[in-house]
């Protein structure tokens, strides 16, 4: 599996052009640097609205805009970085213990989330100055 683990990145995926349409693919281990568990979606985001706004203590993410665009803004304990997905066949790379937000949202565009883990209420940090307090530790 690709090394990949701590650091958040863009990561390209596979597409296959055609003139009937194209065709593009995740695959764990692969193009995902981790076993997908879980798999949900944000859609119908009203303009200027914001989701996230938190971190995860152990799950890892990957994020595509499958259409439309939206910008993830990373916060890794040290610095902030704003990433902007409008293509289908781009993933964002999420760690653990990265604070994310989701803004920018277009209208009609539609973020694909592939997790590492089931859905756990205890593996999220939602509160900004707890996750400063535990990524520096
Ligand atoms: P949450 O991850 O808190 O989204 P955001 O940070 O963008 O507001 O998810 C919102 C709610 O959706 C959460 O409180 C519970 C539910 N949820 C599930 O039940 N399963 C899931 O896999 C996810 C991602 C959310």
């Amino acid at each position: 599996m690709p090394n990949f683990e701590e650091k958040a990145q863009i990561i390209q995926l596979p597409k296959f052009l055609d003139e009937r349409g194209n065709l593009s693919v995740l695959e764990s281990g692969k193009h995902v640097p981790f076993e997908i568990r879980r798999t949900y979606w944000i859609y119908d985001v009203p303009g200027g609205c914001l989701r996230g706004s938190h971190a995860f203590r152990t799950e890892k993410e990957f994020i595509v805009a499958l259409s439309g665009s939206f910008d993830v803004v990373v916060h890794d304990g040290t610095e902030e970085k704003r990433h902007s997905l409008s293509r289908s066949y781009y993933g964002l790379y999420l760690p653990p213990m990265h604070w994310r937000t989701l803004d920018n949202f277009s209208t009609n565009s539609l973020a694909l989330v592939v997790s590492s883990a089931d859905f756990s209420e205890e593996d999220y940090i939602r509160d900004f100055d707890e996750f400063i307090r535990e990524v520096r530790k």
